[in-house]
């Protein structure tokens, strides 16, 4: 065991630390304060090779491992999480799902465009009845042979309204409970399919959130993601590697939000003396820094379980409840530790902890990550 990175890994973390400072930084604030997506900065990070890090180099994507991939999320996301949100769907919802389960007909069409970044796809399995409960499919697709038609309404899709491509989850047999799901690739402008309005979010408001309605859409059979029935393994297979990059969008967010602390603390005077010589600051600051090396070593821990093709749904699980745990309590302190300032949006603290919270929520809550793992170490 060795806890040191390579050569390689170490030039993706810097040109995403690079670009997260140049391209990402300058406009943060008011892209959070008009909930503005960030298209021109996403559109470079597909140029950069960030938007389709893990798929084959033969269908447009990086050929990189899933420690490259953490690496960068973390530093995109100390910077600003409504980007790395998009990066996190796109890898490892979408890119990920149609490289491992897609047809060769499906990769050459969709996976080949969304891996270079020439779009951006979403994952669309969340209902308004249906969140936790993702068993509970209430939208419906019926089998009329050569194509399938689509009936139902998703809730909270990121990316929702800039996508392409989504990936949709929708129940064919009922009668079959869970085994009668199925996954379909959708295309922006099918008919009958429509984006709701935006959703107004606490946090990652630079992100795109939408409903989406589908009324009587017609997909062909060649869309639907492997065998019959496959749609909630499918669903659950994609979520356990998308939980990676949310826990390292957690640590990212963390990790910003602890950089900033430490260096205001170093700065700001009070007492006669700079807050950091101030024990009651730097306890917070060993805490913090404490619990967010252990975060981003649970993070690598999954990622190099899944690149040595090991079970890292434990890990996956483990790495997002403690990041995103760590990130929360980080960001409050962080806010805290910037006083008044931090109540404010100049200092950035505030706009991660509110960030912070969707962590917690987004690709499994705290409370499924406590299912898989208690039901892993219980059996
Ligand atoms: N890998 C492969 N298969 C899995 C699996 C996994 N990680 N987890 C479950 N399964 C399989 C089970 O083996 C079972 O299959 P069999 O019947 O063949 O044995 C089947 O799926 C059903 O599993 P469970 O009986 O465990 O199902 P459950 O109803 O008890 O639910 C759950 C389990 C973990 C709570 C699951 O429903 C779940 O993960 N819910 C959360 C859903 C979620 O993460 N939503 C996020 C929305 S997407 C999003 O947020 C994206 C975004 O835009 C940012």
């Amino acid at each position: 065991m060795h806890f040191q990175l390579s050569e390689e890994h170490l030039m993706i973390q810097k040109a995403a630390r690079d670009f997260a400072q140049n391209d990402l930084k300058p406009g943060v604030i008011e892209r959070d304060d008009h909930e503005k997506f960030p298209a021109e900065q996403v559109k470079k990070m597909g140029e950069l090779g960030f938007l389709g890090m893990m798929v084959d180099p033969k269908y447009g994507g990086g050929g990189m491992d899933t420690i490259s991939y953490v690496l960068a999320m973390e530093e995109i996301s100390k910077v600003d999480a409504s980007a790395s949100v998009v990066m996190s769907v796109n890898n490892s919802l979408v890119c990920w799902g149609l490289q491992e389960f897609g047809s060769e007909e499906q990769k050459q069409k969709y996976l080949m465009p969304l891996a270079k970044g020439e779009v951006i796809g979403a994952f669309c399995l969340s209902e308004p009845e249906a969140g936790s409960d993702a068993t509970s499919q209430h939208t419906t697709a019926i089998d009329m042979g050569d194509h399938y038609v689509l009936n139902g309404t998703k809730n909270w899709i990121t990316n929702g309204g800039t996508a392409s491509t989504y990936l949709v989850m929708a129940q064919t047999d009922a009668a079959k409970k869970h085994k009668g799901i199925n996954a379909f690739i959708v295309e922006k402008g099918m008919p009958g399919f429509t984006v709701g309005p935006k959703e107004h979010k606490l946090g990652i408001r630079g992100s795109d959130t939408h409903s989406l309605m589908f009324s009587d859409v017609k997909v062909p059979k060649k869309n639907r993601i492997g065998e019959d029935g496959f749609g909630f393994k499918f669903a659950m297979k994609t979520l356990t590697g998308g939980r990676i990059g949310i826990a390292s969008q957690a640590l990212g967010i963390a990790s910003g939000a602890y950089e900033l602390a430490l260096a205001y603390s170093k700065e700001r005077k009070a007492f006669g003396k700079t807050i950091s010589q101030h024990q009651a600051i730097q306890f917070k600051l060993a805490d913090m820094a404490t619990e967010i090396d252990a975060a981003r070593l649970m993070c690598l821990k999954a990622a190099w379980l899944k690149d040595r093709h090991e079970d890292y749904s434990t890990a996956a699980a483990m790495a997002k409840v403690f990041s995103s745990e760590v990130a929360m309590r980080t960001t409050i302190e962080a806010v805290q530790i910037h006083g008044g300032y931090g109540y404010v949006k100049e200092f950035h603290v505030e706009r991660l902890m509110r960030d912070a919270k969707i962590t917690q929520i987004y690709e499994g809550t705290s409370e499924v990550q406590r299912i898989v793992i208690s039901r892993a170490i219980l059996g």
